[in-house]
């Protein structure tokens, strides 16, 4: 998809502040600090969403509007170890009530350098349970030398016991790679949604 325009609408904290005109919606869910907003950004190719070395710095479903035809969702990353429980408990509820009403496509963000964690396999498989089409993004990988990339993303396929129809896609949002692999899975969506619309 070529962007053309690309706006934050808002911070949703609450049902009542979710899109509600039916647009098809992308979310990027995944640990805190695993690179959910930086991928955002890449993608739109613009600093929209912001970003931090600090984890836990998104705490609201963060909107934006793309092109004026669809929504995509910044998430508050999870297992922030920092965070109070009843701070995680809240960020949970947001996150599962977005998913529920909104029911975007996934994009489930896995750091390469740490692979996938137990609460990432509890993501993927929640995200199975509520039927959400879900592709994965290895993040960072410009931090492994190339010849890591393959086997890498081989490990975090077979830890999420992921489904053949789940792509697993190794991304940087530091040099690009992926970008495009990703994009071409989004706009595949895209259209098999206006597909379903006629
Ligand atoms: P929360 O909002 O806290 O859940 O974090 P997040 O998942 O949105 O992570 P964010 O995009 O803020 O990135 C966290 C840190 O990782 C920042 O310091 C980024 O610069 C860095 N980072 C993100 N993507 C990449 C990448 O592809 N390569 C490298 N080397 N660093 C990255
Ligand atoms: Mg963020």
């Amino acid at each position: 998809m070529r962007i053309e325009s690309a706006e934050f609408i808002r911070s949703a904290v609450g049902e009542g502040d979710f899109p509600r005109d039916g647009l098809p919606q992308v979310a990027f869910v995944g640990r805190s600090n695993v690179g959910k907003s930086s991928l955002l950004n890449k993608l739109l190719g613009r600093r929209l969403a912001r970003t931090s070395s600090t984890p836990g710095r998104t705490r609201a479903v963060n909107l934006f509007l793309v092109n004026r035809c669809a929504y995509f969702a910044d998430l508050p990353g999870y297992g922030y170890a920092k965070a109070g429980r009843a701070d995680r408990e809240a960020w949970a509820a947001l996150i599962d009530t977005y998913l529920r009403s909104a029911a975007p496509r996934v994009i489930l963000l896995v750091d390469a350098k740490v692979g996938a964690t137990e609460l990432d396999q509890q993501a993927y498989e929640y995200l199975q349970r509520l039927g959400a089409v879900v592709q994965v993004a290895v993040t960072k990988i410009d931090k492994l030398p190339r010849g890591r990339w393959k086997p890498t993303v081989a490990a975090i396929r077979r830890t999420l016991a992921a489904a053949e129809d789940t792509a697993v896609i190794p991304i940087s949002a530091a040099t690009g790679d992926g970008i495009r692999e990703l994009w071409s899975e989004l706009d595949a969506h895209f259209a098999a949604g206006k597909r379903e619309k006629v």
